[in-house]
């Protein structure tokens, strides 16, 4: 959508103190607007004035926000909190109406605040948002001494975390869930992930406004940590290959080293898309999203089983919302692609830039053109996509 020319929405970043934390320059946006768009919270937060048009965001706020933003007159200041352009509303302006239309006003993020907190530098730290989204997108950024900022939905999160860490053989990882951070109310609790997960059985919460900071013990220490913690050794970080018992399946899955392999020669980058056609268990689009920062798979399995099984294995590795599985039956390579997708592939050693292909099967996939896209559509992902272009591949299962 296309605001009126000219027309800049400003997105300004409010800390946990609000206005008192506000700069002058800032304050002058915010009192000088017509419009003033907001969570109520963000809105409770800046002082009234007289005759100020104020809104709080429709819900569905993306399908809403063209309405919202169609006839807007005067000048628009949009509050948001910390980084708006951390998984955050000014993310969302951008994609809708392009850079030139909205200006970013930041005030530090909650995970830096966590990190600042702890003395974890940027380099060596991982951020995840879980907001609206499963706990279980943490698990792919988990290695032996790992650290992880996991953006949470609600008070309830941190307890839930320990229970899924702990229930991945994690029990011993270190969770410091802090709260209101730069606030009056400012607190923090670190426990070991099994600690929190008795906190979750007993139903306690942390206040809402929360981020969770995790510590993956090392190597050494994790191997005395029990079989769970045993058996996800085989499973850690991004290269394709991982056990077949990785994966809930019934046998139809393609094995380690052909997935290994056929990964290999696709070469997975950020934010490239796989067309996996007839997925089976799923291994082969969990591992292509695995293999790559904002990849993302659209499966097609034609056994409602074993689809429900690829959207599971998607969801236990943490990469549910990029890898999709539908039940269908993948067209032939005479009908057509269902999207911009090439219909089936074998691995072509001459496939380039743009163009990968496999045939990871436990059945071949039909030879035929290697041809692959590059597909103007967004990938669902872990973090939110951005919206540059980025390639599509297929694999044949
Ligand atoms: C939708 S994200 C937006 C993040 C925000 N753009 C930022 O830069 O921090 C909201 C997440 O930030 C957390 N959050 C925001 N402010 C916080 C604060 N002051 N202390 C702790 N967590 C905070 C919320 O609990 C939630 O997990």
């Amino acid at each position: 959508m296309r605001l009126g020319s000219g027309t800049v929405i400003e997105v300004v970043g409010l800390g946990d103190a609000g206005w008192a934390a506000l700069g002058e320059p800032q304050r002058e946006l915010v009192r000088g607007a017509d419009l003033l768009l907001g969570g109520a919270r963000h809105l409770a937060l800046v002082p009234p004035v007289d005759g100020q048009d104020r809104r709080t965001w429709p819900s569905p706020l993306r399908e809403g926000l063209p309405a919202l933003l169609a006839d807007v007159r005067g000048s628009v200041v949009v509050l948001a909190s910390g980084d708006p352009l951390r998984s955050g509303v000014g993310t969302t302006l951008v994609e809708l109406l392009g850079p030139p239309a909205v200006r970013i006003h930041p005030a530090v993020s909650s995970d830096t605040l966590a990190r600042a907190r702890l003395g974890w530098p940027a380099e060596t730290t991982d951020v995840v948002t879980t907001v609206g989204r499963d706990l279980e997108a943490v698990l792919p950024l988990l290695a032996p001494g790992a650290r992880v900022v996991v953006l949470c939905s609600d008070g309830r999160d941190p307890a839930r975390l320990g229970g899924l860490l702990a229930g991945r053989g994690l029990a011993a990882a270190r969770l410091t869930a802090l709260w209101h951070l730069g606030g009056a109310e400012e607190g923090s609790r670190t426990a070991t992930a099994g600690e929190w997960a008795d906190q979750d059985a007993a139903g306690r919460a942390t206040p809402d406004l929360v981020v969770c900071a995790v510590e993956v013990p090392p190597a050494e220490r994790l191997a005395g940590a029990g079989t769970g913690a045993a058996a996800l050794a085989g499973a850690w970080g991004p290269v394709p290959g991982r056990p077949e018992d990785c994966f809930d399946h019934d046998g139809q899955i393609t094995k380690r080293d052909v997935r290994a392999t056929a990964l290999a020669r696709l070469r997975p980058t950020p934010g490239a898309h796989l067309w996996d056609l007839g997925a089976g268990s799923g291994s082969v689009g969990v591992e292509w999203c695995l293999a790559a920062p904002r990849a993302g798979c659209t499966a097609v399995e034609r056994d409602a089983e074993r689809a429900d099984r690829a959207r599971a294995n998607a969801q236990a590795h943490g990469v549910a919302p990029a890898s999709r599985c539908s039940t269908a039956t993948a067209p032939t390579c005479s009908a057509g692609p269902p999207r911009a997708a090439p219909p089936c592939h074998v691995p072509t050693p001459s496939s380039s830039a743009g163009e990968r292909a496999t045939s990871s099967s436990t059945s071949p996939g039909r030879p035929c053109r290697p041809a692959v896209g590059w597909s103007p559509t967004r990938s669902p992902s872990r973090e939110r996509p951005s919206s540059s272009a980025r390639s599509d591949a297929s694999a044949a299962t």
